[in-house]
């Protein structure tokens, strides 16, 4: 199985920006996390992180006929782009939503997730281990799915 693992904008902050609510572990921290996670699995895995709203459409987009599934953790576009809910649909991909914080304990600007509506599952308020139960929802969708050896006829 292969994953594209998205990061939206400010990510790669992480470990600087307001870690009272993210935590004091950086963003190359959460890569090798993610890369551990997926190695444990038996998965292949492709991280992306963008700060632009085109560059992950674009991304999506590209998934198509290269992976099997999809987690996405949007940032703030989450909670704005009708352009990624709409990449996400367009390849429909098996994809769960994954963030950091609770966002449906926060503003309440953050309780919309147009991404979330194109996800089989949102996982919010975990920190990493949030990625861990995403990637293995998928795996073991993707075991559950995928036909094993096709020798019985
Ligand atoms: C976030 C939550 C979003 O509301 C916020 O804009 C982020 C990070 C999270 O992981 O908790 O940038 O997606």
């Amino acid at each position: 199985m292969k994953l594209l693992v998205i990061n939206g904008p400010n990510l790669n902050m992480l470990g600087i920006r307001e870690p009272e609510l993210y935590g004091k572990k950086d963003f190359a921290a959460l890569e090798r996390y993610i890369r551990d996670v997926c190695a444990a699995e038996g998965m292949e895995c492709e991280l992306f992180q963008s700060n632009h709203e085109g560059a992950i459409v674009d991304i999506i987009q590209s998934a198509l006929g290269r992976f099997d599934g999809i987690v996405i953790n949007p940032a703030a576009y989450t909670h704005t782009s009708v352009a990624i809910l709409d990449a996400l649909r367009a390849v429909a991909l098996p994809a769960v939503e994954v963030h950091l914080t609770d966002i449906s304990a926060r503003e309440p600007f953050r309780r919309v997730s147009y991404a979330g509506m194109a996800c089989e599952r949102t996982i919010a308020g975990r920190g990493f281990e949030g990625y861990r139960e995403a990637i293995r929802y998928l795996a073991e969708k993707y075991n559950e799915t995928e036909p094993k050896g096709g020798t019985e006829r």
